[in-house]
Formats: structure tokens, sequence, C-alpha cells
């Protein structure tokens, strides 16, 4: 066997290992029937990340896959007795990153990292971890974080009885005024009480239940500091603005976004 060979094998018996390690503790992953899904998403890196999850008792089952997205995979998941929690895993291998650069070196919370790939997903997920942290601190609805290890994310499962709440693409609101004036006091909050730009804003990354709109998907928010903070506002109020255009009345989105900075919009 090549040194290649030698490698992967030994790589491929440490990933068994971990497997091995996995199951003991009760997390049953790999013997599902997407075998390739599952082999992209739960490398070495990851699985190692996950035991230790298990290990502390922070998670204790993986469910079924809520979603695939471009770089991250969110599945349902057990966090103690009963409870139901959701973890995002960011791919390594097959994740699109090369955007997250641009955000994160921007931050001056994570300016100073590495710069290779894997660092840049690690500094990612902690990033949507402290952005949930903060929102949550400052009564926003989001999911509650509840955990972070390397590319992985442990979170409040947001649903009724098993079921995710539906994003509001596929649940538009009954009340379009309501919603739209509920997401722009969302927005106005975030800035102003959380001191974040979502910066991924859409009926993508809302989700609606409970009689209520849930912001989610947090990796790429941005303090007000950060130099592109206003144009990923404004970016962010031009979505919402498009959802709702043919929904309801809506305001001037230049108006918005001062309503939103106030003195903010005359500082350098
Ligand atoms: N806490 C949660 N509770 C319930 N469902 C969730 C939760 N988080 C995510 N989901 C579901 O998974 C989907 C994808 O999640 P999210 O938007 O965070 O990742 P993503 O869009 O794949 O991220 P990225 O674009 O960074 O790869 C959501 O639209 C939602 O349907
Ligand atoms: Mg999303």
């Amino acid at each position: 066997m090549g040194r290649r060979g030698e490698e992967t094998k030994k790589t491929d018996d440490r990933i068994e290992a971990l497997d091995r390690e996995l199951s003991r503790l009760g997390i049953r992953i790999r013997d599902a029937d997407q075998r390739k899904v599952l082999d992209e998403v739960f490398d070495e890196v990851t699985l190692h990340a996950l035991y230790k999850l298990a290990n502390k008792k922070v998670i204790t089952a993986v469910g079924g896959s809520l979603s695939t997205g471009k770089e991250a995979n969110v599945f349902s998941a057990g966090c103690g007795e009963g409870k139901d929690c959701v973890i995002k895993i960011y791919r390594i291998r097959t994740g699109n990153f090369n955007a997250m650069g641009d955000y994160i070196l921007g931050d001056p919370r994570f300016s100073n990292i590495r710069k290779t790939k894997k660092d840049i997903i690690f500094a990612w997920t902690k990033k949507e971890y402290s952005n949930l942290s903060r929102a949550t601190e400052a009564g926003l609805p989001v999911p509650l974080p509840i955990a972070f290890d390397r590319n992985i994310l442990i979170m409040e499962f947001l649903g009724e009885g098993g079921i995710p709440y539906p994003q509001l693409r596929l649940d538009p609101p009954a009340d379009p005024e309501r919603a739209y004036e509920e997401i722009l006091d969302l927005i106005t909050r975030l800035y102003q009480k959380a001191r974040l730009i979502h910066g991924d804003l859409s009926e993508y990354n809302i989700l609606s239940g409970g009689d209520r709109l849930w912001l989610i998907d947090m990796g790429q928010a941005v303090t007000p500091d950060h130099p592109s903070a206003h144009r990923f506002l404004f970016r962010d109020i031009k979505n919402i603005n498009r959802y709702f255009g043919n929904r309801c009345t809506i305001l001037d989105e230049h108006d918005i976004l001062k309503g939103i900075v106030g003195e903010d919009f005359f500082t350098p």
C-alpha cells in the first residue's frame, strides 16, 4: 500500500473508532441509507466534535435531516430527556466557504483568526453561536443557542410536536400588514438592542409558528461597526420590501434604514 493509501486507511480506522464510540453513547448516524451525504457531512473532525458533545451529554441522539443548505446540514436531535434540539453542521469538505471570509474578516470580534478553510468555518460556527446569544439576551425571537464545538452548533428546536415551524415562504402570512410590521420591528430591535444586522434576511430565514415570527440562520450577522454594516442592513430591508411589495403597503427603504440607524447614519 502506498503512503496515500496508508493515510486513508488510518483515517478510515479513526472514523470507525469514533463511530463505535458514538454508538456506545447511543448515537447512531452512519447506518442511514444516505451514505454519500453522510460521508460528506460526518468527516473525522465532525465526528470528533459530535463525540465530545455526546460525551458531555449535550446531545443524546441525532435524528432526521431538516435541511441541506449551501454550507450546512441541519438535523433534528435529542438533548436529554425527550427534549428536541437542532444540530447545524457546517460542512468542512463541500461547504461554500469563500463568502464567509468577507463577513468574518471585517468583524472586529473575529478579525484575528487564522485564515485556513477550517479556521474560518470554526470561527463562523462560533460567530453564529455568539450572534444567537446576543440576540437572545436582547429578547429577540431566535433559537436559543445551547452549545458549539468546531463546526457544530446546537440550538433550540423551533417547532411543535417534533414538526419544525415552516419558513415564511412556505407559510405566507394571513395578515401581511401585521407580519411586515413585526419584521421591521425585529430588524430594528436586532440593530438597536442586540447591535446586530442579520445580513441574509429573507422569507427563507424567517420561521413562522406559535403565533409569531422567528429569525434564524445568524452566522453571517455582523455588528454595526462592520465596514459593510449599512449596506447589509439596506439589503435586508430591500429583501423584506420585495417579499411584501405585492402583499401589502410597504414603506420607502431609505426611510426605514434611516429610522433604524438614526444618528449612526451620520457617523463616519
Ligand atoms: N432551530 C431550528 N428549529 C427548527 N428548524 C430549523 C432550525 N434551524 C434551522 N431550521 C431549518 O433548517 C433550515 C436551514 O437552516 P439555516 O437557514 O440555519 O441553514 P442554511 O440556510 O442551510 O445555512 P447556510 O445557507 O449558511 O448553509 C431552516 O430554513 C429551517 O427550515
Ligand atoms: Mg438559511
